[in-house]
């Protein structure tokens, strides 16, 4: 019987059919990633896993685990897998794309929105006790509509938070390692050289997958070249900020505000020099996090599990293992 683990608590009912063709192990945890330890000792007799963005998939555990056939992450980022060395491994890679496209360019675009109109603040003020009366500038931010937003990283998310802003008769901007002609003609989006995106925009939004070329893209020297009413949103990956950087250029005002769903390392704890930033704001990663697409994710985890079970081909492999 091939041997399955999921190293994170899902709901029940998704596991029937797996459970048909293989034998299911899941780690009892919702909240907390498995340890280290546990992940190693519990990985190494089985033959797929789905993996969470918080496992690190690396050269040891991918060596500690001579029957894996699969790791099948949650996400579609996939930076916390070696994904080259499973492939020399023979080990197929899959991942979550498609199914959260719309739900994540619609958190970032939320972010964009919320970060711009300081509704957290705003909020917060009023929770606090602290709202006195109606004044003119009272909690003032900076307007979207029909401003110039660059969109770093062009795939599928991209496109899908540039179609949003169209809706608000924004100028869209965008910078990618290849040209898309046809998010170009549908989108009426212009590809602009990276200096010319970060000094012309708005909106600062960077949706890229993490990889060697894109990590610390963003630091000093790039905020300083924003405008200084610019606002960079990040629901990437927090390894494309050099934090220190985001943050001093926020304080000095280099830079308007920061919305992020995704921290270098996370979580984050309360006294998180970020959270001191009241033209900071910090999600707690939930770019996918509605509960269709969370329940889509899972489902295709599942399917992609029973396909490399049955010998045959996963439907979203990300890696080529021949
Ligand atoms: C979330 O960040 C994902 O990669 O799906
Ligand atoms: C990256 O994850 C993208 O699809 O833009």
């Amino acid at each position: 019987m091939n041997k399955v683990l999921i190293t994170r608590e899902v709901p029940e009912r998704f596991l029937t059919d797996l459970k048909q063709v293989a034998d299911v192990e899941m780690y009892p945890e919702q909240q907390k990633p498995m340890p280290r330890e546990a992940l190693l000792a519990q990985s190494k007799d089985k033959t797929v896993v789905i993996t969470m963005l918080s496992d690190q998939i690396d050269k040891e555990y991918l060596d500690s685990c001579p029957d894996l056939k699969a790791v099948i992450n949650l996400a579609v980022g996939y930076d916390n897998i070696d994904v080259d060395y499973a492939a020399q491994k023979g080990i197929v890679i899959c991942n979550t794309p498609d199914v959260l496209t719309e739900t994540t360019a619609e958190l970032g675009f939320t972010l964009m929105v919320v970060t711009a109109r300081r509704i957290i603040e705003a909020a917060a003020m009023v929770q606090d006790g602290e709202w006195t009366g109606w004044s003119p500038y009272l909690m003032a931010g900076k307007d979207v509509y029909g401003k110039t937003v660059g969109i770093y990283g062009m795939g599928a998310i991209g496109q899908a938070f540039a179609r949003r802003c169209t809706g608000f008769g924004m100028t869209v901007l965008y910078h990618n390692r290849s040209r898309h002609e046809q998010a170009e003609h549908e989108l009426g989006v212009t590809y602009a050289d990276f200096d010319e995106l970060i000094a012309r925009s708005d909106y600062v939004v960077c949706t890229a997958p993490l990889t060697e070329e894109t990590r610390n893209k963003f630091d000093q020297q790039v905020f300083k070249q924003m405008k200084s009413d610019a606002i960079f949103i990040n629901i990437g990956r927090g390894g494309h900020v050099v934090e220190e950087d985001l943050l001093h250029a926020v304080k000095n005002q280099e830079i308007l505000a920061a919305g992020l769903d995704v921290l270098a390392a996370e979580p984050i704890d309360s006294d998180h020099p970020f959270l001191n930033e009241p033209n900071i704001v910090v999600l707690p990663h939930i770019g996918s996090a509605s509960v269709e697409t969370r329940d889509a994710m899972i489902q295709l985890c599942i399917d992609n599990a029973r396909y490399v079970i049955n010998g045959e081909h996963p439907l979203t492999p990300v890696n080529k293992t021949r």
